[in-house]
């Protein structure tokens, strides 16, 4: 295939099919850093979408444009539009966002130190209406998904290790009953059989639950094994994106993200791959 093909599947198939469509969005930061430059993506009704990238590509502007985090940061979406369930939601504030069923779980996950992991659970059920008796159901719910959590509800969070205060992040966005999930590198720091772990119980929330799932990742490898698409950002822009199965076998991907190139590094393939790069930047 050639790289730079964009074709976003579903940004002009049905609501019914798509929860999620982002349509050539522009993000500048401080009225002048342009940050994005046109990022177009869709994510279909219970589905899992990877949108990876190095450090610095642009997937948590992306994923802080939808959920309408970015006026925090001094950032704005100045082109483009964002379609979540049927609805333009460009406009709306991260609460309203939230109860229309999509919320961000942080990078760096964000749980409250010195609330307990239970406690920072119920910090998620604060856009609800149906009451106490629903909330403590799905609490029980959550420790189903996630049993190490049961194990820590009385810790303090800020006592327990980086994984636990992943899920815990996760459990806690989970107990606003989410359509979707925009999960920010819930790899970072962790060991690798800790994030398979996490990668795990998201798959079962897709599911059994049927949450949808857009994964910001800079570990390529495992995104991959766990989304059934993915978009790949470069310096703000979408420069590949395709079925996971593609994008696994690609030989640019492998070389560039996989760190897997076939053969001797120093071959003639490497050198070709280099220009096939310099085109897809291009
Ligand atoms: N609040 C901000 N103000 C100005 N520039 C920012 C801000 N946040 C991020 N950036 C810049 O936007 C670019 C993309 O950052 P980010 O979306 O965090 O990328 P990623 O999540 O892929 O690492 C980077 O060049 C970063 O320096
Ligand atoms: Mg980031």
């Amino acid at each position: 295939m050639t790289a730079a093909v964009q074709t976003a599947p579903a940004t002009s198939a049905s609501p019914a099919e798509t929860i999620l469509s982002v349509n050539n969005i522009e993000v500048i930061y401080d009225h002048v850093i342009l940050v994005l430059k046109g990022v177009s993506l869709a994510v279909p009704r219970g589905g899992i979408v990877a949108l990876l990238g190095a450090n610095g590509a642009g997937k948590t502007t992306t994923l802080k444009a939808i959920s309408n985090l970015l006026r925090a940061e001094r950032g704005e979406v100045t082109k483009g539009t964002i379609v979540f369930d049927g609805e333009r939601v460009d406009r709306l504030s991260p609460n309203e966002l939230v109860r229309r069923g999509c919320i961000q779980v942080l990078e760096g996950r964000h749980c409250f130190g010195h609330l307990t992991i239970e406690e920072n659970l119920l910090t998620g059920a604060f856009t609800r209406r149906d009451g106490n008796a629903a909330i403590k159901r799905d609490l029980e719910r959550i420790y189903e998904f996630f049993p190490r959590l049961r194990q820590r509800r009385t810790s303090m969070a800020g006592y327990t290790s980086g994984g636990e205060q992943q899920m815990c992040a996760i459990g806690r966005a989970m107990m606003s009953r989410p359509k979707m999930i925009l999960l920010d590198e819930p790899s970072m720091g962790l060991a690798p059989q800790i994030v398979e772990e996490i990668f795990e119980i998201v798959n079962k929330l897709n599911a059994s639950e049927n949450v949808s799932f857009l994964l910001a990742e800079q570990n390529t490898n495992m995104a991959l094994k766990y989304a059934t698409y993915g978009y790949i950002l470069e310096t703000g822009r979408v420069v590949m994106d395709g079925p996971a199965k593609m994008l696994r076998e690609n030989e640019d991907v492998k070389e560039f993200y996989l760190g897997v190139a076939e053969g001797n590094r120093r071959s003639f393939r490497e050198v070709k791959s280099y220009k096939r790069r310099k085109r897809w930047l291009a």
